[in-house]
């Protein structure tokens, strides 16, 4: 009798015991789970920024459709859909990166090139959002790949968003190495946060990964549903590595093409939602993430509303036929 009242006890000792730890793992877990798009956490995950694993294959990254974000292998969550700044002068980019603020999207692309580095970085410092839970990319053009430090130090100072979310290589050049090199000594520096490339397909990527040591977060390339890069996407994800598309709706001059296209249009319309959307939609579908371009508030509120429907594998196949291999620019 005796004992069974001391295994009673030593029983109960450790329920108390597991429910306590349990408890304290559903708190720690749950503590990096933002519901709203954020940049907040310490990087977790720094297997593959500590390197030299550049053509090592790992989990292609996940999207998360409920906080709208990706973990990227830099161990920093980024928003899955946002704004692009191509195109847009100083009071057009400041007009549009504060309606993307207001209307609660939080990803915004710009680049030295584009020269409105400095209106994304006014209207981040102006909004009531807090910085943490902004996630600013630029990007260093070729012509200055061969003073890189300096050009990162530019594009800090132009921002002066206290650091840089994401800087790419805007394009393959001379020095490119180099630069990549400055970018990985400034996110030693904690001045960037992550680093990849754009416009690097197969060929470019299979050559240069293997003489970086940090693996590049992001891949921004073209990607519209008449130019698609099936090949590159897979290869590109299946190394950790986050796929953005530029040129969502064609780019200007191709947009009334795409977004009237039968298919898509045909989509749209059974779900009550517009060309653009469906788009959008598509890509989020491949876990590519959108940046499209605008100065209209009313499009940038609608390419971030793209969480209400959802798009069947057969109408993923329909999109995905359309494909033609038709590139819009020339990189
Ligand atoms: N890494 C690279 O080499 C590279 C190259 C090109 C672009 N990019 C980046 O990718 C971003 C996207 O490309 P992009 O801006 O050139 O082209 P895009 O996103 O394909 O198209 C922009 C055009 O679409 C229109 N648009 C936007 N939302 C719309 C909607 N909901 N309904 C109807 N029309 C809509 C815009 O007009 P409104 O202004 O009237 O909305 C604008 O004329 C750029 O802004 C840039 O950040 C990167």
């Amino acid at each position: 009798m005796k004992q069974k009242w001391i295994s009673i006890l030593i029983s109960g000792i450790l329920l108390i015991g597991c429910l306590t730890g349990c408890n304290n793992g559903a708190a720690n877990s749950s503590e990096p789970e933002s519901a709203s798009p954020s940049s907040t956490q310490t990087p977790t995950d720094t297997s593959s920024s500590e390197g030299k694993n550049s053509g090592e294959k790992t989990s292609a990254p996940v999207f998360d459709f409920e906080s709208r974000t990706v973990m990227l292998n830099s161990g920093y969550e980024m928003p899955i859909a946002g704004l692009g700044t191509y195109a847009l002068s100083d009071e057009e980019c400041y007009n549009s990166v504060t309606a993307l603020l207001e209307a609660g999207g939080r990803l915004v692309d710009t680049a030295h090139i584009y020269g409105n580095e400095a209106a994304v970085g006014r209207a981040v410092r102006d909004s009531d959002v807090p910085r943490e839970e902004i996630f600013v990319i630029t990007k260093l053009y070729p012509n200055q790949f061969a003073n890189a430090e300096e050009a990162i130090e530019e594009a800090l100072a132009k921002l002066d968003i206290e650091y840089i979310d994401m800087m790419l290589l805007h394009h393959p050049g001379e020095n490119d190495v180099e630069a990549y090199k400055a970018m990985e000594k400034a996110v030693e520096e904690g001045k960037i946060r992550s680093i990849g490339l754009s416009n690097w397909y197969v060929e470019e990527l299979t050559e240069f990964l293997p003489q970086v040591t940090i693996t590049p977060a992001l891949v921004q390339n073209e990607i519209h549903p008449y130019y698609q890069e099936n090949d590159v996407i897979p290869f590109i994800q299946e190394k950790g590595i986050v796929m953005q598309g530029w040129y969502p709706f064609g780019g200007r001059g191709h947009t009334a093409e795409l977004l009237g296209d039968e298919v898509i249009s045909e989509i749209a319309e059974d779900y009550g939602v517009t060309s653009a959307q469906v788009i959008l939609r598509w890509n989020l579908q491949k876990s590519v993430v959108v940046i499209p371009g605008s100065s209209n508030p009313d499009h940038i509120r609608e390419n971030l509303d793209l969480f209400g429907f959802e798009l069947t594998d057969e109408e993923m196949e329909r999109i995905n036929a359309l494909d033609r291999g038709e590139k819009h620019d020339w990189y």
